[in-house]
């Protein structure tokens, strides 16, 4: 089948990379031609760095970067079984490249989104065949990450889901399905990491430095919540949590913090700007944390708690499988657990102990202990 993929940026070159390593002709494409010509130089030196590295053959090399056409006509995609769009994240700007792309393909032409935050089923209503659209998200970078979460829109045939699925697995990725719903599993699930360490160093508890120490340390994260949101951007990782939560309706579990919107404002993005919550100006020395081990404790557990609660919340309203939801957060974003399987090692009974003083103290809706661990709690269920 050959693969088309839209947008030669970030994710689309990515992804371009893993259909061409799974032995498809790709066409990519992009408005810009310099975009194409970054793309194409970035392959060829990722392809040369696993030549060295003996991850690949240099014949493999050759046939992989043989296998992309790098192109500006829409119309090249007109012999593809599957295009995958990974242009730039608005809904008018995805719609008119759907409309146009339906009118190129053929009929049985599955087209798929990348999307991290519009709903599958609003981008499926520009189609006159809306049961051909899907949400395929990949994490970045594409080709090393081996998540991809599937997600079918209220439109999408069964055929559809069951040759994405397929395919995604011949590719060698864990597969997992998803409901249309904000944030998918992971970028649903993970907001606490961000936001509950916020609010934590908002309050006063600790500083940057001690949070992510008492992550690490205490829960096994390879970063902590500010290394990471420096590391992610404080723009995209700020931009995220504000969509989710008025996707959510304002739900104040979502609540973005001002913290990070000064930062961002600020131009404190993190890494990429030289500074964020960390200064990484050459020979600036990172700041110590607190090694308190009862502030650490105090800290791990509440953000822990916080985790869990979503996770819940996520099986409660089936936005993906018990198996899914833990796979999606150990393979799309390291957890060094899956979340509900750490619920269950912790005891539910002790979970929800935990969340209940939690929402005692504050009096937030933020901090509600879910409807389905306290069922599973009164009935002494678990998740495994
Ligand atoms: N960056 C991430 O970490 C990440 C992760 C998962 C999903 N996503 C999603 O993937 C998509 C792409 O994100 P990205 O980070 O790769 O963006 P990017 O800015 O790196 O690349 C987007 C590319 O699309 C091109 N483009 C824009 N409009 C186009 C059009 N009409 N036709 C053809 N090409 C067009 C641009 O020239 C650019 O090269 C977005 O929907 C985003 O939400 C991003």
């Amino acid at each position: 089948m050959k693969i088309g993929v839209i947008g030669s940026g970030t994710m689309g070159s990515g992804i371009a990379q893993v259909a061409a390593q799974n032995g498809h002709l790709v066409y990519l494409i992009d408005t810009s031609q310099q975009a194409l010509s970054k793309a194409k130089t970035n392959l060829s030196q990722t392809l040369n760095r696993l030549v060295d590295k003996e991850k690949i053959t240099s014949e493999q090399a050759i046939q992989i970067g043989s296998s992309i056409q790098y192109s500006t006509d829409l119309n090249d995609l007109s012999p593809c079984g599957l295009v995958i769009e990974a242009i730039v994240e608005n809904l008018s700007i995805k719609h008119e490249l759907l409309k146009k792309l339906e009118t190129v393909v053929s009929i049985d032409c599955v087209l798929a989104s990348n999307t991290s935050s519009l709903s599958i089923a609003s981008l499926g209503s520009i189609l006159n065949n809306s049961n051909r659209i899907i949400g395929i998200h990949f994490f970045n970078p594409a080709p090393i990450m081996p998540l991809v979460e599937i997600i079918p829109a209220v439109q999408t045939s069964e055929l559809v889901i069951e040759s994405i699925t397929e395919i995604i697995q011949k590719w060698g990725k864990t597969g997992v399905i998803c409901k249309d719903t904000p944030g998918f599993i992971v970028n649903r699930v993970a907001r606490p990491f961000y936001g509950e360490a916020l609010r934590i160093y908002e309050e006063g508890i600790a500083d940057f430095a001690t949070i992510d120490w008492a992550m690490t340390h205490f829960g096994g994260f390879k970063m902590g919540p500010f290394t990471l949101m420096d590391y992610i951007g404080n723009d995209v990782n700020y931009s995220v949590t504000e969509s989710v939560f008025e996707s959510f309706y304002f739900d104040p579990r979502f609540k973005p913090s001002f913290t990070q919107k000064r930062h961002k404002e600020a131009g404190y993005f993190g890494r990429k700007s030289g500074r964020g919550y960390y200064d990484y100006t050459e020979g600036v020395e990172l700041p110590m944390p607190n090694e308190n081990e009862e502030i650490g404790i105090l800290i791990f557990n509440r953000i822990l708690a916080m985790l869990i609660n979503e996770a819940i919340d996520a099986a409660l309203m089936q936005v993906g499988t018990t198996e899914a939801i833990d796979l999606a957060m150990t393979k799309g974003v390291n957890y060094p657990k899956g979340l509900l399987k750490w619920a269950d090692e912790i005891g539910l009974p002790k979970v929800l102990e935990q969340l209940e003083e939690l929402f005692s103290t504050y009096g937030e809706d933020r901090y509600r202990p879910n409807a389905l661990l306290r069922k599973m709690v009164k009935e002494q269920t678990n998740f495994y």
